[in-house]
């Protein structure tokens, strides 16, 4: 089995994570961590070298592979670094806050033919992976419309959360909605067709930008989504839900992690489904760590995995022209 030796970009709340799961997978090894803030060496009681400049920490320690887990922005100048010592990437999201530089960090390495995986590691979730399987499975028949509900007070000046969405333009879309709109195209197993949203903020909003996203969202395969996500819920207590209206039946999620039930129509009562139990953020991005070896080992779909992100980040992007113009926006292929 090949250990893949890794250099951890960017030792934030995210990717203090990273370092940990890391360090606990078998195919892995954490060869050296690179953070501009010097500071945050002192907090890592790791003994492993530790670098400021990610050329000098590649350079030396001569990886297989590179996590980035930087903020969002001017990530090209780390990937241009990566492609120049050949090596794959596995990105944190959303890959930028632009649709037009992400498709062309996308166009960059497609052209230096090297692996760019953007972290999606909801993906990963039982409770994911068995909505998927309920839907194959034909129990409750095929999912034509769903309500997603994502309403939490997100509390932006807590230690253990990143700053910069405080101050960011769209906050929410950029940096919650586009799990919860990758996760609809994963699940439903579709594209966007199109999407009319509005966005706003509420009067004692933390943010300085929007924190309020509703959106209607159609997928190519005609399911039609109500999508409800805020950062500003006045409750402390996260709701949840995610209820897909199927032919036969419903299929509801009432925890962000957990809780899956189906409903036959003629059913009275609601059948959980058991669910393996992980340790959320580790074991969920130890699958996505375990996939992302697969891709390399695989050599192949290189432009599929890069470009896949897009397919998400463009409905983030439509929302926001959508709030902008007041029109709804049909998305087509060539968008992304
Ligand atoms: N997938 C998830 O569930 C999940 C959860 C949290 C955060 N994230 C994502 O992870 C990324 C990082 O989040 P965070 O909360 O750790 O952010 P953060 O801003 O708190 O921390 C990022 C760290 O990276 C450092 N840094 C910035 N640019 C760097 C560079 N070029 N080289 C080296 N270090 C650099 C900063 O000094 C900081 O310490 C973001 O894209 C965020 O959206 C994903």
């Amino acid at each position: 089995m090949k250990t893949y030796r890794v250099v951890l970009v960017g030792y934030g709340p995210r990717g203090k994570i990273w370092s940990q799961v890391i360090q606990k997978n078998k195919r892995a090894k954490l060869i050296a961590i690179c953070e501009i803030n010097y500071q945050t060496k002192n907090q890592n009681s790791l003994k492993i070298p530790f670098y400021t400049k990610i050329e000098k920490a590649i350079f030396e320690n001569n990886p297989d592979v590179i996590i980035l887990s930087t903020p969002p922005v001017s990530r090209i100048k780390d990937l241009k670094i990566c492609a120049k010592y050949d090596l794959p990437v596995l990105v944190e999201k959303p890959l930028a806050l632009n649709f037009k530089e992400a498709k062309n960090l996308v166009k960059f390495m497609n052209q230096n033919k090297l692996i760019m995986m953007v972290g999606l590691n909801f993906r990963y979730l039982p409770a994911t992976l068995e909505k998927i399987k309920l839907i194959n499975s034909n129990k409750v028949g095929q999912p034509k419309f769903a309500r997603f509900v994502y309403e939490r007070w997100r509390d932006g000046t807590t230690k253990r959360l990143n700053k910069y969405p405080l101050t960011m333009d769209q906050p929410m879309l950029w940096e919650q909605s586009i799990h919860h709109f990758d996760l609809i195209r994963y699940v439903y197993d579709s594209d966007i067709k199109s999407v009319f949203a509005t966005t706003s903020n509420p009067p004692w909003s933390m943010y300085k930008n929007d924190t309020n996203v509703n959106a209607i969202l159609e997928l190519k395969n005609g399911i039609i989504i109500n999508y409800v996500g805020n950062w500003q819920s006045n409750s402390q207590i996260l709701n949840f839900e995610w209820r897909t209206e199927c032919e036969k039946g419903i299929i509801i999620q009432k925890k962000q992690f957990e809780d899956l039930y189906y409903k036959p129509f003629k059913s009275s009562v609601e059948k959980k489904i058991k669910l393996r139990k992980i340790k959320m953020w580790f074991d969920d991005a130890n699958l996505l760590l375990n996939d992302f070896f697969d891709s390399i080992k695989a050599k192949k779909n290189i432009y599929k995995i890069n470009s896949d992100h897009l397919k998400s980040l463009v409905i983030v992007d439509a929302c926001i022209k959508s709030a902008k113009t007041g029109k709804k926006i049909q998305i087509k292929a060539d968008n992304y």
